[in-house]
Order: C-alpha cells, then sequence, then structure tokens
C-alpha cells in the first residue's frame, strides 16, 4: 500500500513535469484551429473576403500581407507588434531597417479589424491572429496552398525597433548568417529553404537589390543587365520596383526556386540558397517539385506561426491593432 502510494506519487510528479517543460518550451501548443468556434464563427469567413477584396484589387497587397506575418514572428513572436504606430512610448518596429518604406498592409489590416469586430460584435479577436489568417488567405488567393492556422495568440503592449533590426534577416547576408538567424527563431535549414519561396510573390525596391546586381558574380549577366536599366548604380530611384520572380509576380508558383537555379535571385540572400550543401539541393528539388514545396510550405508556415505567442493572461486583445489598448 504505502510502496504503490510511493510509486504513484512519483509517477505523478514525472508527469506533472514532463506537461511543464512542454508548455514552458512552447505556449504555441495553446493555439488552436478552432479558437474562435464559440466566440465568432464569423471570423475566418470575414477576413477571408476582405483580403480577397484586397488582392483582386491589388494582386501585390498579397504578398504584403504574407510578409507583415513574417516580420512579426521573427520579432519577439507572432504577437501583433508590427502593427504599433509610433508614440512617445512605442519605438515602432516600422521603423526598422527592414521595415521602413518597404512593409505595407496596414491600411487592410485596419480594414480587417474592424469588420471583424463588427461581425463578431465584440472585439474577440487578436491582431496577430489577423495577421497568421491573412497570410494563408493572400497565398491561397494567389493560387497557392492552404493550410489550417492555428489560432489564439494575443497582441502585445510593447513593441521593438531594436529587436527588430536585431531579429529581422537582411538581404545581405550571407547563407550561414541566414541559417543562424532562422536557428535562433527555432527554424531549421529546410524552413529557410522553402519559407523563401515566399519570394515567389511580390516586389523589391532598388535600394535592396542594387548591391546584388552590381557586385556579385553569383548572377545572370543578361538578367543582371536588364535590373541595372531600371536600378541604376547612382542618381536613380531607390523606390523602383522589380518582380522578386519575374515571370509570375502574383501567382504563388515554385518558379522562384527556377530563378534561383538560373542564377536569377533579386536579392542576394535569395541567391545564397545554392550557396550551401544544406539547401542547394533543397532549391534544386523545389524547382521541379511544386507540389513538394506547396506541402512543405504549408508546413513551414505553421511552425513560424507558433514562435512564442502570447496567449492566457499575456498580453490584451486590441481594440486598433496601430495602438496599445488605453487601460489594462
Ligand atoms: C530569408 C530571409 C529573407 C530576407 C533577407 C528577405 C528580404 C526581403 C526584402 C529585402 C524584400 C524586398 C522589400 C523591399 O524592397 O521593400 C522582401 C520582400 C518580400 N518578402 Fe522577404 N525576405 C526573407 C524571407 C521571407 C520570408 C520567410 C517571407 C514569408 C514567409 C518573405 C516574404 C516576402 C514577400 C511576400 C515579399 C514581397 C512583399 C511585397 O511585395 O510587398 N520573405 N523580402
Ligand atoms: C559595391 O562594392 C563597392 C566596394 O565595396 C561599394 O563601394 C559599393 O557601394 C557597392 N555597391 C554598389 C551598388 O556599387
Amino acid at each position: 500500500m504505502d510502496l504503490l502510494h510511493g510509486n504513484f506519487f512519483v509517477f505523478f510528479q514525472a508527469i506533472m513535469f514532463a506537461a511543464l517543460a512542454t508548455t514552458s518550451l512552447s505556449s504555441a501548443s495553446l493555439l488552436s484551429p478552432n479558437y474562435y468556434g464559440h466566440s465568432c464563427p464569423q471570423a475566418l469567413s470575414t477576413i477571408r473576403r476582405v483580403v480577397e477584396n484586397a488582392v483582386q484589387k491589388e494582386p501585390r497587397m498579397g504578398a504584403s500581407l504574407l510578409r507583415l506575418h513574417f516580420h512579426d514572428c521573427f520579432v519577439n513572436g507572432c504577437d501583433g507588434s508590427i502593427l504599433l504606430d509610433p508614440t512617445s512610448t512605442i519605438d515602432s518596429e516600422k521603423n526598422a531597417f527592414s521595415n521602413k518604406n518597404s512593409v505595407r498592409g496596414f491600411e487592410v489590416v485596419d480594414e480587417i479589424k474592424e469588420a471583424v469586430d463588427k461581425a463578431c460584435g465584440k472585439p474577440v479577436v487578436s491582431c496577430a491572429d489577423i495577421l497568421a489568417v491573412a497570410a494563408r488567405d493572400s497565398v491561397v488567393a494567389l493560387g497557392g496552398p492552404r493550410w489550417k492556422v492555428r489560432l489564439g495568440r494575443r497582441d502585445s503592449t510593447t513593441a521593438s525597433r531594436d529587436d527588430a533590426n536585431n531579429n529581422l534577416p537582411a538581404p545581405f547576408f550571407s547563407i550561414s548568417q541566414l541559417i543562424s538567424n532562422f536557428k535562433n527563431h527555432g527554424l531549421n535549414e529546410k524552413d529557410l529553404v522553402v519559407l523563401s519561396g515566399a519570394h515567389t510573390i511580390g516586389f523589391a525596391r532598388c535600394f535592396f537589390f542594387k548591391d546584388h546586381i552590381y557586385n556579385d558574380t553569383n548572377i545572370n549577366p543578361k538578367f543582371a543587365k536588364k535590373l541595372k536599366y531600371i536600378c541604376p548604380r547612382n542618381g536613380g530611384n531607390p523606390n523602383t520596383l522589380a518582380p522578386l520572380d519575374a515571370a509570375s509576380a502574383a501567382r504563388f508558383d515554385a518558379a522562384y526556386y527556377g530563378d534561383l537555379v538560373h542564377k536569377k535571385g533579386v536579392l542576394h540572400s535569395d541567391q545564397e540558397l545554392l550557396n550551401s550543401d544544406s539547401t542547394d539541393g533543397l532549391v534544386k528539388k523545389y524547382s521541379y517539385d511544386g507540389e513538394g514545396f506547396y506541402k512543405d510550405f504549408a508546413k513551414s508556415m505553421v511552425k513560424m506561426g507558433n514562435i512564442k505567442p502570447l496567449t492566457g493572461n499575456h498580453g490584451e486583445i486590441r481594440l486598433n491593432c496601430r495602438k496599445v489598448n488605453q487601460y489594462h
């Protein structure tokens, strides 16, 4: 009897320890696809409707919304911090090197938030979840894969331009810098290659690809010449855009990987994926395996969406995605 009791106690302790260890490792396990099933059954269809309209009006908006979720998740987790405007106490992430004059789509996020709060009759859907769902709906709207978005993230009450500068990868990164940046976010080489495939849609500014086209040698010369024409070394407009995937900037396909194989990556960081034994094989595989790319992209998006969410009584549900709530 005593022995049995003692054994049970040890067993119970072991279970509790395991449970604690897993939850402290990942509050992501608290997210679930049906999180708003009771509190707001119309949430997902409402977000999709606004995203579809926005993408129909301007296909690039799908790319911009996908990128917002990425830039949110890589800075202290997927907590909507990128959406906060500057104030006396908020050093907005919008002013970080990789974001300034670059990230866009905030008006569409405002529009989604307004529509979803109205549909729900109360503000229950977080801005961080809106970014995660809008990213998925954008990919689907542009012909890419679908995945179940896990939900229940709450919104941050802080933002940090320094953390954005220190945590977002830059286009001048080498392959080893890219790999270690992704590792710092719990993502491996495969996640790096497959998530970079997001560059199958959207555009980049001359400012970000100038060094690659003038200084790198791992670029197709004819391709470089075309880009140099719209992005002169001196005196050009830094905001001139080039499609990240020249053939189909508004179609979520696997053409980006074919571009890389032909040395037609627009960014230095894109072309770097062919520069390591741990990544070049996957680039080549995805260049002829679109189905494989779709499947793996969906998986890695879920993984990225799980980065350090605020759950429980951490954070808040913002009333306005650009501002922290007044009262706590
Ligand atoms: C691997 C490291 C990455 C680097 C260094 C990087 C860098 C960049 C840069 C410099 C631009 C052009 C921005 C501009 O010219 O204003 C861009 C655009 C874009 N990035 Fe990335 N990126 C990376 C990974 C990702 C990931 C993981 C995603 C999403 C899953 C993503 C999604 C996008 C999209 C969709 C665009 C086009 C946005 C638009 O047209 O508005 N990127 N990226
Ligand atoms: C290319 O490299 C040179 C020498 O390091 C540097 O001065 C220049 O700013 C770089 N970029 C371009 C677009 O020439």
